[in-house]
C-alpha cells in the first residue's frame, strides 16, 4: 500500500484562532474522509502519535490490531472532541469524571468508565468499561470533529516498540501499511496519557502518564496506584489496564536503568562505571543521561560509549520525559546493544518516566552501590 505523508506546519500545533482553524480543517479534510470510509490514519496528539480509526466501526478497529500486531485482549482508548461525545460513549458519567474532565481536558488524561452499548466489543477487549480521552492537539481535535465520529487510537507504533513521539518514527514503523500519516513533528509531552479508572468507588491510576498523581490528587483527594505497580515483583497479579502487562516501550538493545540519586550524582557516575566494566566487550554501548551527569564523566569514559544522548537538565524533568522514547528509538536506529539510561525521582512526570524506563529495562538495573 502506498502511504501518503501529510506534513502539517508547526504553526498549527498551538492554540489557533478561528481563521487558522479553518485553514487547518482544509488540510485535515482528506484524512477525515479516510476515517469516514473505515480506513486508518496516524495522527499527532500532545502525548504520542495515535493510529486512528472510526471507533464505532468494528472492522476498521479490527484493522488497527492487525497493522500493529497488537494482542486482541488489549483494549483501545477512544478519542473525543467534546464532553457530550464522552458522555454518549459511557453508561455512567459520574461526578469524579466531570471534575477530572473539567480540570484536565483537553489533555493527557484517559478516563475509564462503564461503557455504553454503542461501544463495539473489540474496543473494550471484553471488559465492561471504556477508556476515553480528549487530546490537546489542534490536529487531533480537527480530525475527530471532521470525521464526525469518536476515534479509537492506540499509540502508532508496531506493538512492543517505544511509542512514536515524532512523525518520522511513525513513518519508519507504518509506512506501506496504512494510507495516510499526518506528520506534525515532535509531540509536546512525549509519554502516553495517564489512565485513571473511575469505574469503581475508589479512583485508581492504571498507567501513570502526562497528568501527574499529584495533579489528580489536587482534584480528587488521595488516589491509589493499581496494585500491579506495588506487587509487580512478588505476587503474580494481572494489571487492570491489560496493556501494562506486555513488554513494551522497549528497543532492540538491552536497557539497564540507572537508579538516579538526588545527591551529588556520585552514585550515578559509579553505576555508569560499573556498566562500562561489565560490558567492556565489543558491544555497541549507549548512554541516555542528564546533562549534569554527562558533564561529570571523564573524557575516557565518554569515549567508551558509541552514543551519548542528553535527556535534559535535572531541573527540567518534563524535557527528559519528552525525549526518552526519542533516545530509545535512536539507539535502535544506530543498532546499540547495551543502553544505560539514567533515572529520576518518581514524582510528578518522573513517575511516568520511571514506569516506562522500568518496562524498557525489564528487571535490569545498575545502582552504583558497592
Ligand atoms: O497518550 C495516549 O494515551 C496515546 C495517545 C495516542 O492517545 N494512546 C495510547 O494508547 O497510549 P495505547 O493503546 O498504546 O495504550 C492504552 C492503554 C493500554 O495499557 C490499555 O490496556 C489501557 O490503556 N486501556 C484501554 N482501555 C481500557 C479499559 N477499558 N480498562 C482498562 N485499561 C484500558
Ligand atoms: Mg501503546
Amino acid at each position: 500500500m502506498e502511504t501518503k505523508r501529510l506534513v502539517i506546519d508547526k504553526k498549527y500545533c498551538e492554540k489557533l484562532n478561528q481563521e487558522q482553524e479553518k485553514l487547518l480543517d482544509k488540510e485535515v479534510e482528506e484524512a477525515a474522509q479516510l476515517i469516514k470510509t473505515g480506513q486508518l490514519v496516524a495522527f499527532p496528539t500532545e502525548t504520542v502519535y495515535g493510529l486512528g480509526a472510526d471507533a464505532l466501526n468494528e472492522a476498521a478497529c479490527a484493522n488497527i490490531f492487525k497493522v500493529k500486531g497488537r494482542p486482541a485482549d488489549n483494549p483501545l482508548i477512544v478519542h473525543v472532541a467534546d464532553f457530550a461525545e464522552a458522555k454518549r460513549l459511557t453508561s455512567t458519567w459520574n461526578e469524579k469524571a466531570e471534575k477530572c474532565a473539567q480540570a484536565f481536558w483537553p489533555g493527557p488524561l484517559t478516563l475509564v468508565l462503564p461503557k455504553a452499548d454503542v461501544i463495539p466489543e473489540i474496543i473494550s477487549g471484553g471488559l465492561k468499561t471504556v477508556a476515553v480521552r480528549m487530546p490537546d492537539h489542534p490536529v487531533a481535535l480537527s480530525l475527530i470533529r471532521l470525521s464526525g465520529c469518536p476515534i479509537a487510537a492506540p499509540s502508532a507504533n508496531i506493538s512492543g516498540k517505544p511509542s512514536p513521539t515524532d512523525g518520522e518514527h511513525v513513518w519508519l514503523d507504518l509506512q506501506g501499511k496504512i494510507p495516510l500519516i499526518i506528520d506534525a513533528g515532535k509531540c509536546q509531552i512525549g509519554l502516553e496519557s495517564t489512565v485513571l479508572d473511575l469505574s469503581e468507588e475508589k479512583p485508581v491510576i492504571l498507567r501513570p502518564g502526562g497528568i501527574s498523581k499529584e495533579q489528580l490528587e489536587g482534584v480528587l483527594g488521595q488516589i491509589e496506584m493499581d496494585r500491579f505497580f506495588s506487587e509487580q515483583s512478588s505476587v503474580k497479579i494481572a494489571p487492570k489496564a491489560p496493556g501494562m502487562k506486555y513488554r513494551h516501550y522497549a528497543p532492540e538493545g538491552d536497557v539497564y536503568a540507572i537508579q538516579g540519586d538526588q545527591g551529588d550524582g556520585k552514585e550515578v557516575l559509579s553505576a555508569i562505571k560499573q556498566g562500562l566494566t561489565k560490558f567492556a566487550g565489543s558491544e555497541k554501548k549507549a548512554l541516555l543521561c542528564m546533562k549534569e551527569t554527562e558533564e561529570q564523566l571523564s573524557a575516557g569514559d565518554k569515549r567508551k560509549f558509541d552514543l551519548i544522548f542528553i535527556l535534559g537538565e535535572k531541573k527540567e524533568p518534563a524535557r527528559a520525559a519528552r525525549r526518552l522514547f526519542e533516545g530509545l528509538r535512536l539507539c535502535d536506529q544506530q543498532k546499540m546493544e547495551i543502553i544505560l539510561v539514567e533515572g529520576m525521582s518518581a514524582e510528578g512526570i518522573g513517575l511516568a518516566f520511571m514506569n516506562r524506563l522500568r518496562k524498557a529495562a525489564g528487571k535490569k538495573f545498575l545502582t552504583g552501590k558497592k
